[in-house]
């Protein structure tokens, strides 16, 4: 039994009187520990297949299994237990909040996702995931003060401070330089692999293709290609 996989999923969105279908039957096995690139077009249904595979939309129709549970049927509590606690986020922004250090934003997520480590713990924890990105050097640093590099770095650490068994990123890179975007690439692929964390990632980027093991081509709301890299 996969980590996660999805069967049939199906989207459509009311543009008025028309009905419009934006996912026409998706299938995706995730291979566990991987890292799965979506690619495709803009406009051919990427962030919509990401967002409701990260449950933070719902499908029109179909299955989405995390570890054996039905998350299409689930309780929204249910839900957003699973969303705080196993998964992880990475969008284009680093959307961290301005009036927070860097080290208070990963509290926070520890808090959000009712994090078992005592305080102790936490602190060690947040220590080791900051020096792993290599931010702990301006964790009293507030993100306005951050460049565009370091601020996703923090989103990065952010997203994994939880340890959450799927991480969702939304072209993580796509609003940095090349040796950035790089940058950051390598440290999710060290993480994925540090960790045991599987990746879902939305990129337009083709040299991020370099980085990842798997990679599934949309077209139109449906795939067109899937290939194993590694
Ligand atoms: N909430 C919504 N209501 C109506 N239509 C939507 C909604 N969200 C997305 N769409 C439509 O669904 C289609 C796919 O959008 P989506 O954002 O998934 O594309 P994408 O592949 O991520 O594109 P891009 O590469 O530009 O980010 C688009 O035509 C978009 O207009
Ligand atoms: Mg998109």
């Amino acid at each position: 039994m996969s980590l996660f996989t999805m069967k049939n999923v199906r989207k459509t969105f009311a543009h008025g009187e028309v009905k419009e279908e934006i996912l026409k039957g998706i299938d995706v096995t995730l291979p566990e520990g991987k890292i799965t690139a979506l690619t495709g077009a803009s406009g051919s249904g990427k962030s919509t297949l990401l967002t409701i595979a990260a449950g933070l939309q719902t499908a029109s129709d179909g299955q989405i299994s995390f570890e054996q549970q039905e998350l299409t049927s689930m309780r929204s509590e249910e839900l957003r237990q699973i969303r705080a606690k196993q998964f992880g986020f990475i969008f284009q922004f680093a959307h961290l909040v301005p009036f927070l250090t860097v080290e208070e934003q990963l509290a926070l997520m520890l808090e959000t996702a009712e994090s078992s480590l005592s305080k102790q713990e936490q602190k060690k924890e947040i220590r080791q995931v900051l020096e792993l990105v290599d931010m702990w050097k301006r964790k009293n640093a507030y993100p306005p003060s951050l460049s565009g590099g370091e601020k996703q770095r923090v989103a990065v650490a952010r997203a994994i401070i939880h340890s959450p068994k799927v991480l969702f990123a939304d072209e993580p890179t796509a609003s940095l330089d090349s040796k950035r975007s790089q940058e950051v690439m390598r440290l999710i692929q060290r993480l994925s692999k540090e960790r045991h964390i599987t990746v879902l990632m939305v990129t337009h980027d083709m040299d991020m293709l370099d980085y990842v093991d798997h990679v599934i081509e949309m077209r139109d709301g449906k795939i067109i290609q899937e290939d194993s890299i590694h």
